[in-house]
């Protein structure tokens, strides 16, 4: 049983106590006498990363206003100067759901001074439990894939939009996505890479802004534009490991895709 519903993606425990549902509820009046579950918790309200470290970013969030904190408001972030800072800065930020089922926070790894990021969706199990990105599946394939190109681990930084796993690997929703983003662009804005290369649809879509299908997108470069950088940063997308692994027929675009890369860090080194 249990083995089948971690294959239907109920993988996560929710409630704190078990909740036995084979046992019927008598007449309505007795379902008054069931063990109760926990309340449910207020719905997320974004909150601004206020412990934030550095000096004068809780002066940033007090002049926000409490109104205007929707999501990690970027005048905060821009106080945020180092990697680290960043990742602790996620680390307090209760404003997004997935937050509240993930095991682990899940940020990046690879080299800080690498020349190109990757940017994925979101982890998934092996992940949620190493804390790293892209060590499960797809990663292992991901990692196979830059070996062709002679890249590794001290050459790439890999991270993704969202910073925790979505429970049983469901998509992620806007609101989940909208919650990180802020993050995603200071993360970049702190990297600096050379190049950026997006990994399957949500990520092109929530970093370059493009809506185009990925087999019509991928393979192309466009600009990732942001105030925080001095200029933009070239950026391609193609397809997501996980995408390969179901469609291995797609591995040759993505085989072109990583030449097109290779060409593009000789041409900028
Ligand atoms: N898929 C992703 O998009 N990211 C991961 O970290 C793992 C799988």
């Amino acid at each position: 049983m249990l083995h089948w519903q971690s294959a239907m993606g109920a993988d996560e425990a929710i409630e704190n106590a078990p909740v036995d549902h084979r046992k019927p509820a008598r007449d309505p009046a007795s379902a008054q006498a069931l063990p109760q579950t926990a309340a449910p918790d207020p719905p997320p309200r974004a909150v601004a990363p206020a412990a934030l470290a550095e000096p004068g970013a809780d002066a940033a969030v007090a002049a926000a206003g409490p109104g205007e904190l929707d999501t990690a408001p970027d005048a905060a972030l821009s106080q945020v100067a180092t990697l680290e800072a960043l990742r602790e800065a996620v680390e307090r930020f209760d404003g997004c759901a997935l937050k509240r089922t993930a095991t682990n926070l899940v940020f990046a790894r690879g080299s800080r001074e690498a020349p190109v990021m990757f940017i994925g969706e979101a982890p998934g199990a092996e992940e949620d439990r190493a804390g790293l990105p892209f060590v499960g599946a797809s990663g292992r394939l991901l990692d196979r894939m830059l070996g062709f190109i002679g890249l590794d681990e001290q050459s790439v930084y890999i991270t993704n939009i969202l910073f925790w796993r979505p429970p049983g690997n469901r998509n992620p929703t806007d609101a989940e996505i909208a919650a990180c983003l802020p993050f995603v662009r200071r993360h970049i804005a702190l990297l600096q890479p050379k190049v950026i290369v997006t990994l399957g649809r949500p990520a092109m879509n929530t970093v370059l802004g493009i809506s185009e299908r990925i087999t019509r997108a991928r393979g192309r470069w466009y600009d990732y534009v942001d105030g925080q950088l001095g200029g933009p940063i070239p950026a391609m997308p193609t397809f997501h490991p996980a995408y390969l692994l179901r469609n291995p027929a797609q591995k040759r675009e993505a085989w072109v895709d990583l030449l097109t890369l290779r060409d593009k860090l000789e041409t900028i080194s």
